[in-house]
């Protein structure tokens, strides 16, 4: 690694990375692990060789898997998809119309060569690193009464919070037997954990040497100013929707624009920030699908991350159809073509929409992924919407599943384990 101001380049296999230097005092030529151009920790040389050692071959073996998997292939497409597909290929921003024209289609092939472009793009812009984040959801208390939501405060479900050295050992387990290197803290919006809570938490899970997102809803600024102080530098917080309309029937008592500000706030902290969208909500139009596409790019995300509404029992949206697969994958191309160089999240919601989604969503554009490390007591407790895709899934069976999955599309999982 080199440095200059509080810059380091990162020599990745000949390829040179920038990242923000941020921590325990790196040298040039140190081994460094980074993340989300954030720098996390260094690495001793033994560690390191070993690392390098066991990705040297692959590494390229992957890469030509990912080339020869993003190749487009000629297909029967109208010529106005075409294009729409070119301005793409020559890196010009979509219109809306466009967008809504891609959001239209139905027939097969032509759904194939929009998804093909995507994963091109990706491949071009991104290369085959596909995150793997670890998320702990460390409680199911929630204020709110959002009505899509199944732990909404008027759910009867049972409740769970773990302690705070609870956390720290699950934190640990995930971070030191498990090999991630990025763990996403998430919980209901439950203000038991206050400021001096969260802070510690932090405190102790950073000195793991991992990247920590939190994902805990609309708490202060303060309290967000205070956890980055803390070291956690990443921030997982949706803006759900960007009709306004439907934002305020669906989550009672709060308000978008102090979503949006917040928002926009832990960005400009500096927080790596992850945002995005339920899709399929009751009322919801390809246009507010493409407006929240734009939202999602405008408010600078480094991560989308959106899935679709699977009706939850007990909550208002009960009987709400669930979407359709096309309509998510679609959304992710679009939102690859417009935000190119963006991490973009299969999530498990749509995971759950359909068990073989994981792929075709790795294939549509996504590059991100995230594994359940919460204990399976809690887990079942943690039901957002029912089904989930993870709800059973044995934790390390559910990380070999993952890379064989990523290692079979020629994709180098970049935050776990090896
Ligand atoms: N279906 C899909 N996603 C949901 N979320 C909440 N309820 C549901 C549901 N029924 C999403 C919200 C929230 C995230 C943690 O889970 O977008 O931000």
């Amino acid at each position: 690694m080199k440095i200059e101001d509080n810059i380091g380049t990162v020599d990745y296999f000949g390829e040179h990375r920038k990242v923000f230097m941020d921590t325990d005092g790196a040298k040039e030529g140190d081994y460094v692990y980074a993340q989300g151009g954030v720098l996390i920790r260094t690495v001793p040389e033994k560690e390191a060789l070993e690392t390098l050692e066991f990705w040297k071959e692959r590494f390229f073996e992957l890469k030509k898997v990912d080339a020869r998997l993003s190749k487009v292939h000629d297909s029967q497409t109208s010529n106005a998809i075409l294009a729409i597909l070119q301005k793409v290929n020559l890196k010009r921003a979509l219109t809306k119309e466009d967008m809504s024209a891609l959001y239209k289609v139905t027939k097969p092939e032509e759904l194939k060569l929009i998804y093909e472009t995507a994963n091109s793009t990706r491949q071009k812009e991104n290369d085959n690193a596909c995150c793997v984040h670890g998320i702990l959801e460390f409680s199911n208390h929630c204020r709110n009464d959002c009505s899509y939501c199944g732990i909404r405060k008027s759910s009867s479900i049972k409740r769970y919070r773990m302690t705070v050295d609870e956390i720290i050992k699950n934190a640990e387990y995930a971070v030191k037997e498990l090999g991630f290197k990025a763990l996403v803290l998430q919980s209901g919006e439950d203000t038991w954990y206050d400021e001096k809570k969260l802070v510690e938490i932090v405190r102790r899970i950073r000195k793991m040497g991992v990247l920590i997102f939190i994902s805990i809803g609309a708490r202060s600024k303060e309290l967000y100013r205070k956890v980055y102080e803390a070291g956690a530098r990443a921030v997982l917080l949706r803006f759900e929707t960007s009709n306004r309309e439907i934002f305020e029937n669906l989550r009672p008592g709060t308000s978008f624009e102090e979503r949006i500000d917040l928002i926009k706030y832990v960005k400009s902290l500096g927080y790596v920030v992850a945002t995005g969208f339920i899709v399929g909500l009751p009322g919801e139009t390809d246009n507010d699908l493409i407006n929240n596409i734009l939202l999602t790019k405008s408010l600078g995300a480094d991560m989308h991350s959106f899935g679709p509404l699977i009706p939850a029992e007990g909550t208002p949206l009960e009987d709400e159809r669930l979407p359709d697969k096309q309509k998510v994958l679609k959304t992710i191309a679009i939102s690859r073509f417009a935000d190119r160089e963006a991490k973009i999240l299969v999530t498990t919601a749509l995971e759950t929409l359909d068990r073989k989604t994981r792929k075709e969503g790795l294939l549509a554009g996504a590059n991100s992924i995230m594994i359940n490390v919460t204990p399976p007591e809690y887990r079942e407790l943690y039901i957002i919407y029912p089904n989930r895709a993870d709800k059973d899934k044995d934790i390390k069976e559910n990380i070999k599943q993952t890379t064989d999955l990523l290692y079979s599309i020629g994709r180098a999982p970049t935050d776990i384990g090896l």
